[in-house]
């Protein structure tokens, strides 16, 4: 204990000269490259791809956001924002002939009960009514049944549309998203919901929101482990241990007593201060292995302590966060203390250097005004590096692969 202090203490006036340069996160500056990002090169390759936004309905997306306007800070909102980036990207081309991809915008997430938490009950409709749309109208979904389509699937287990992970596996991705590029929050290594190819994002945090709660620079991060959340979920897990496959709960058991860790289910009014304060933030799986403090960690240069065994982080081919993050597997968490204290304070500082890199922050960042690097264009990178298509995807005229007739009866009701 006695040595822990004394270290603690070096860490203190370490972390302090480590200060978050939030302005250089909205002065849209040139960003430094980081190792795996768009070089030059693919910035240009960028400016050749060509992605055709299909036309749908405003039930489709517009009116659900006017009914409920919540839709645009929730941490599904990715959805709806790289919607309208895409419309004014100078990658949309009007031109469907000249297409490399293809987007349907239609808002799945952004069904919400009273107490703002995501319903994804309806999604599987709206989902089939828009491609009964697209593909009734235009020949381009047929010649390939959506291998050359994207779709956003922000939603907890994404494209398997339910919060509850046995339910989300029962389900499996619909059957009509199988041969398209799925563009999720959700990331699981051997996972049911987890198709190969698909690209991970970061949820969705509002970034002025962010801007509002900075603190000073120089602020010391005197607090060791910081976490606000849930370690119970009475309400859908009566009887306890399937949330978080008991993580949380062990996390709470475990900790709740000890000093270092500054835990509690009450979220303040200065959370997002106190993430500035933390040396570590836990990162803990919920019902799904992400959460938005994997993307508010980083934002705010606080060490992620991500506790999810197999799970596949955002923009992986482009943020080292093996470098930048603590990996404990949930079977360790009794062990956290010790894991975290024998962290040498070199290696603290030099994970904490990285996250203090502008170009790292903007990889998380749904921009109010987009600009290179950000989430919007990791996203963008993810498409490129999937081109070109591979001649296989085009079917023969005719030629059917995809199950219409798959998913319970309700699922087939037309959307309007
Ligand atoms: C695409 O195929 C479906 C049959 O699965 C057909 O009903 C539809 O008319 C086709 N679309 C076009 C544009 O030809």
């Amino acid at each position: 204990m006695k040595l822990w202090t004394w270290t603690f203490v070096v860490l203190l006036i370490y972390v302090s000269v480590s200060v978050i340069r939030f302005d250089d996160f909205g002065s849209g500056q040139q960003m430094e490259l980081i190792p795996g990002t768009a070089g030059e090169e693919e910035e240009e390759q960028m400016g050749r791809m060509k992605v055709f936004v299909y036309e749908l309905p405003s039930n489709f997306n517009e009116d659900i956001v006017q009914r409920d306007p919540r839709c645009l800070t929730h941490m599904f909102a990715a959805e709806i924002y790289f919607h309208r980036f895409l419309l004014t990207s100078q990658v949309r081309t009007l031109n469907p002939e000249e297409a490399d991809w293809f987007y349907t915008p239609v808002y799945t997430t952004c069904d919400l009960t009273t107490e703002g938490l995501p319903m994804s009950y309806r999604s599987p409709r709206m989902i089939r009514s828009a491609i009964q749309l697209i593909s009734s109208n235009l020949p381009y979904w047929n010649k390939t049944e959506g291998s050359d389509h994207f779709f956003l699937v922000p939603h907890d287990f994404a494209a398997c549309f339910h919060y509850d992970e046995d339910e989300a596996i029962q389900r499996g991705i619909h059957s009509l998203l199988q041969r398209a590029t799925l563009v999720q929050t959700f990331g699981q290594r051997n996972h049911v919901c987890m198709k190969e190819g698909s690209i991970i994002i970061p949820p969705y945090v509002p970034p002025n929101r962010l801007q509002s709660h900075l603190v000073p620079q120089n602020t010391p991060r005197s607090i060791f482990v910081y976490f606000r959340g849930l370690f119970y979920e009475n309400k859908n897990d009566p009887q306890r241990g399937h949330y978080a496959r008991g993580a949380r709960a062990s996390l709470w058991e475990n900790f709740k007593n000890n000093h270092l860790f500054d835990i509690s289910p009450e979220r303040p009014i200065t959370y997002y201060e106190d993430l500035q304060r933390a040396v570590f933030c836990l990162c803990p799986l919920g019902w799904a292995p992400w959460s938005p403090r994997l993307a508010e960690s980083l934002i705010f240069g606080c060490i992620p302590v991500i506790i999810a065994d197999e799970i596949v982080l955002p923009f992986s081919d482009t943020i080292p966060w093996k470098e930048i993050g603590i990996f404990v597997a949930e079977e360790d968490i009794p062990k956290l203390d010790t894991i975290l204290t024998s962290i040498p304070p070199k290696v603290i500082v030099q994970k904490q250097r990285l996250l203090d890199n502008p170009t790292i922050k903007n990889t998380m960042l749904f921009s109010e005004i987009p600009r290179p690097g950000d989430a919007f264009h990791q996203i963008l990178n993810g498409l490129l590096r999937k081109l070109p298509h591979d001649k296989k995807i085009y079917l023969n005229p005719g030629e059917k692969v995809l199950d219409w007739n798959a998913g319970p009866e309700g699922d087939k009701i037309p959307w309007e």
